[in-house]
């Protein structure tokens, strides 16, 4: 009860805050880092058989994929994907660099797909999010989460590691099915948002500007043609960086559909 009962405080308090568009354009939300997720929009409710990420980084088309000419002056050395919830407790591995069993969790993100600027993360949700619909009671594990992305990563010379929330509501239908890993299996202790801050540093990536891959060049592509922030997933949408947790508030008729 609960639980359900700050579901639906944490979903209102979506709705009271000021919004305005900044760093979503065209639908791609930039990250603080150089990866760019294409999907899912933020505040999706999402079930199925898998949760599915696909991330850009190769910061549309402006920074080659690896393997990185010696000494870059930019790349992302790694990503490391969890899905945790303050309102449920969990902290889920994605991915934390290496597979287990049965891509349970997944290995390196940077690694897979060589040949694509697109990475589509494909996670067979776990067993303890089958069900349907919003949590109805405190044993559920269902509910809001964010799909937390840490990039560790050399931008221009400097080198950074950033932590980017993207809430999503695990509230669609997630079938039963025998090869669910148990969460118990991929679940890690959650840190304090004091300990998170302490551990990454404050970066703001300014979308469109250019990025230099070695110290003579600047990017390998054009920069993306002008889009305004009213494109793409339209008014709602703000990143905002509380201390140096980066994450997305927005409002959308959708959710009401969901209370
Ligand atoms: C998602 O992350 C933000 C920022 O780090 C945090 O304030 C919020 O409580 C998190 N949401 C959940 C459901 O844990
Ligand atoms: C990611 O890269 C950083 C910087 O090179 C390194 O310190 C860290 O061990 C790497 N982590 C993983 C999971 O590969
Ligand atoms: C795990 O994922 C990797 C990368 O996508 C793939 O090559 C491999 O076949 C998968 N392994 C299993 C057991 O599904
Ligand atoms: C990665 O995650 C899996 C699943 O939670 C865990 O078994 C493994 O110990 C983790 N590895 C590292 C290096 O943290
Ligand atoms: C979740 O667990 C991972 C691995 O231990 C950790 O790096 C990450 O900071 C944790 N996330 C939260 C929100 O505590
Ligand atoms: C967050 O971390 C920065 C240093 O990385 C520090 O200056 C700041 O005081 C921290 N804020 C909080 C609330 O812990
Ligand atoms: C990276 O360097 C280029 C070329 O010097 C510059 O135009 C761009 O603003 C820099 N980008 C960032 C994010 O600092």
């Amino acid at each position: 009860m609960m639980k359900l009962l700050r579901f639906s405080i944490h979903l209102f308090s979506l709705f009271t805050k000021g919004l305005s568009a900044q760093q979503i354009i065209d639908g791609q939300i930039f990250t603080p880092g150089i990866a760019i997720i294409d999907a899912p929009q933020p505040n999706t409710p999402l079930g199925g058989d898998f949760l599915q990420i696909a991330l850009d980084v190769s910061s549309d088309g402006k920074l080659q994929l690896p393997p990185y000419p010696k000494d870059p002056r930019s790349a992302i050395w790694n990503i490391t994907i969890f899905l945790s919830s303050y309102t449920t407790g969990k902290n889920l591995t994605i991915s934390n660099g290496t597979a287990s069993a049965g891509n349970a969790s997944l290995g390196e993100i940077m690694l897979q797909e060589p040949a694509s600027t697109v990475k589509h993360v494909n996670w067979v949700w776990p067993d303890c999010l089958v069900g349907n619909g919003a949590p109805t009671d405190g044993s559920s594990s269902r509910g809001l989460y964010n799909i937390s992305i840490r990039q560790n990563f050399r931008l221009n010379g400097s080198d950074e590691y950033t932590i980017f929330d993207l809430p999503i509501q695990v509230t669609n239908y997630i079938p039963q099915e025998s090869n669910r890993p148990s969460c118990d299996s991929l679940n890690n202790a959650l840190l304090s948002p004091e300990a998170l801050n302490a551990s990454a540093n404050s970066f703001t990536r300014i979308p469109g500007t250019s990025i230099q891959t070695t110290s003579t060049e600047t990017g390998i592509g054009g920069t993306k043609p002008d889009a305004s922030p009213e494109d793409g997933l339209g008014a709602g949408a703000r990143v905002e960086c509380r201390n140096i947790v980066c994450f997305i508030w927005i409002a959308t008729v959708a959710l009401m559909l969901t209370l």
